[in-house]
C-alpha cells in the first residue's frame, strides 16, 4: 500500500492554499483515504507565518462547512520538496517563486491546481486578497472543482 503527500502552495498561505487544504481534506475523509493521502499547505512568502487564515476566507469556508480555524500560515521550506509528491500551486507567480527555490530533481512535482478542474476553465485560482467577498466564494468554487479532479487523479496512483 502506498501513500501520496500533497502540499497546496500560494503566496501568503492565508487565503487560497488553506482553502484548498480544507476542501481536499473533506473530500479525502469522505473517500476514506485520509491514511493514504497526506495533505498540507504553505506559502512562498514569509509575511503570514503563524497567522490564522484570513477572516474573509474563514467566513466563506464556514458557510460551506469547512473549518479553517485550526490552520496557521507557514512558509515552504527546503525539506518540503523531498517530503511531498506533489506541490500544487494556485497561479503562475507561485510556479515562478517555487521553481526558484526548488531543487531541479523535484521541479516536476510543481503543478497548477486548476489543471485538475473539469468545470471552470480558468488557468489559475484567482488571488482574492485585495478584492471583495465574492472573490473568496470564487476561490472555494475553484477549489471544489479542482480538488474533485485531483482526488480522481490521485486514486489512479494509489496501489493496494
Ligand atoms: P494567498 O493570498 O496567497 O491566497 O494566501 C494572499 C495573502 C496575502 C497577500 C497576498 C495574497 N499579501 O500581499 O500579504
Amino acid at each position: 500500500m502506498n501513500s501520496i503527500a500533497v502540499c497546496f502552495v500560494c503566496l501568503g498561505n492565508i487565503c487560497r492554499s488553506p482553502s484548498a487544504e480544507a476542501v481536499m481534506r473533506d473530500l479525502v475523509e469522505e473517500a476514506k483515504l485520509s491514511d493514504r493521502i497526506i495533505i498540507d499547505s504553505a506559502g512562498t512568502g514569509d509575511w503570514h507565518i503563524g497567522h490564522p487564515p484570513d477572516e474573509r476566507a474563514q467566513r466563506a469556508a464556514k458557510k460551506r462547512g469547512y473549518d479553517l480555524s485550526p490552520l496557521r500560515g507557514r512558509q515552504i521550506k527546503a525539506e518540503d520538496f523531498a517530503r511531498f509528491d506533489l506541490l500544487i500551486v494556485m497561479d503562475d507567480k507561485n510556479v515562478a517563486a517555487l521553481t526558484a527555490v526548488c531543487p531541479p530533481e523535484h521541479r516536476d512535482k510543481i503543478r497548477l491546481l486548476m489543471e485538475f478542474a473539469t468545470r471552470d476553465d480558468s488557468r489559475v485560482v484567482i488571488d482574492p486578497y485585495f478584492g471583495d467577498d465574492d472573490g473568496f466564494e470564487r476561490v472555494l468554487d475553484q477549489c471544489e472543482d479542482a480538488c474533485e479532479g485531483l482526488l480522481a487523479a490521485l486514486r489512479t496512483q494509489l496501489v493496494s
